[in-house]
């Protein structure tokens, strides 16, 4: 059991909003824990979103919501078996890390991918498995609907979409440069934003994917068949309030869902888990590609995230740490 007593390099947010690398003590795992000898750690929009101040941390704060690398100590309570399993973490926090604890549980097994790939899985990767069949239920012949089409989790849910059965894939990116990267994940059409919804025609569809809100929320509700159903699980474009009407949703059989990852996490850890580890044997079996684009210094920290804040990336954005 390690002591706490080394120093490790992490990457802190300070109250002058910079990242800096930074030297602290590693951390010990703590009953039904466990701590990872990072490898690899995923970029993710949450270090945008706490960088922008939407989520309150104390600062310095060592960002960095998911890691991949090896169980190298274990808590109370945690099998010693686990020790040395390489694995992927869903984390609150400090993955821009040489060492990070997590809770065992959201550890999820990950041997049987590469760790780049098992960093870029994250908390996207199931997001994406969750949205598309957890929450929106898609099923064979549906047709679907995905904004941020060329991003984290517009990438892989389109795959998802694929595997459940879905008849059509439809995807909305920022630019005509996502278009064709977003076409090698299996949408049969993909539309720039200032198209949407004019270029759909009267086109409707059974289950819409939703991370931008605001203007894109109003005018996807537009858009649902009868019975379909939109998920909103995230706020990129604004945090603007959308209201919907329950008795209009209801003369059309639709539903108005959300999805958070990060609450399940703390309410419901081994349901999250599970689809992780579903979402992983889709990833192990090829069936779903994480496309890892971008390869970041501990040190760049700063302009990874500043190059998701920008719409600058496609798929997945990694930072080097071991
Ligand atoms: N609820 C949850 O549990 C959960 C879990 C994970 C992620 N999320 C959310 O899922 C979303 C995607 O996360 P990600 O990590 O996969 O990021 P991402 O999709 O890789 O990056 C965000 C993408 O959003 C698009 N974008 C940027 N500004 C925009 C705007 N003003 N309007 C419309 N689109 C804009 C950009 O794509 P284009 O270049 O195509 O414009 C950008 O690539 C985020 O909102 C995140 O918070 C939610």
């Amino acid at each position: 059991m390690r002591q706490g007593l080394d120093v490790m390099k992490a990457v802190a947010l300070d109250v002058d909003d910079r990242f800096r690398v930074v030297e602290v003590a590693e951390p010990v795992p703590g009953p039904g824990e466990v701590a990872i000898r990072v490898a690899y750690a995923g970029v993710q929009y949450g270090d945008v979103l706490v960088r922008a101040g939407h989520f309150p941390v104390p600062r310095p704060f060592v960002p960095g919501f998911e890691a991949a690398g090896e169980i190298v100590a274990v808590g109370e309570g945690v099998a010693d078996a686990r020790l040395g399993e390489r694995v992927t973490a869903l984390l609150g926090g400090g993955g821009y890390a040489e060492i990070v604890t997590a809770p065992a549980v959201l550890a999820i097994n990950a041997e049987r991918v590469g760790p780049r790939e098992a960093a870029g899985f994250g908390w996207v990767t199931p997001t994406a498995y969750d949205v598309i069949n957890s929450v929106a239920s898609v099923r064979r012949g549906d047709s679907v609907l995905i904004h941020a089409a060329a991003g984290g989790v517009g990438s892989q849910a389109a795959q998802f979409a694929a595997v459940a059965g879905a008849a059509r894939i439809v995807g909305v990116v920022g630019n005509v440069d996502q278009v064709d990267y977003a076409h090698r994940f299996g949408y049969h059409q993909v539309l720039v934003r200032e198209d949407f919804p004019d270029a759909l025609g009267g086109e409707t569809f059974d289950a819409i994917l939703d991370p931008i809100g605001g203007p894109a929320r109003v005018a996807s509700l537009e858009r649902l068949a009868p019975h379909g159903r939109i998920v909103a699980y995230g706020n990129i474009a604004t945090f603007e309030p959308v209201t919907v009407s329950a008795n209009d949703l209801l003369a059309r059989g639709q539903s108005l869902m959300t999805y958070n990852s990060n609450l399940a996490s703390q309410t419901s850890p081994t349901k999250l888990a599970d689809s992780a580890t579903r979402a992983m044997s889709l990833v192990a079996d090829g069936s779903v590609r994480i496309d890892v684009t971008a390869e970041y210094d501990l040190g760049d920290v700063e302009t990874a995230i500043a190059d998701l804040a920008g719409g600058a990336t496609r798929g997945k954005s990694i930072v080097r740490v071991g």
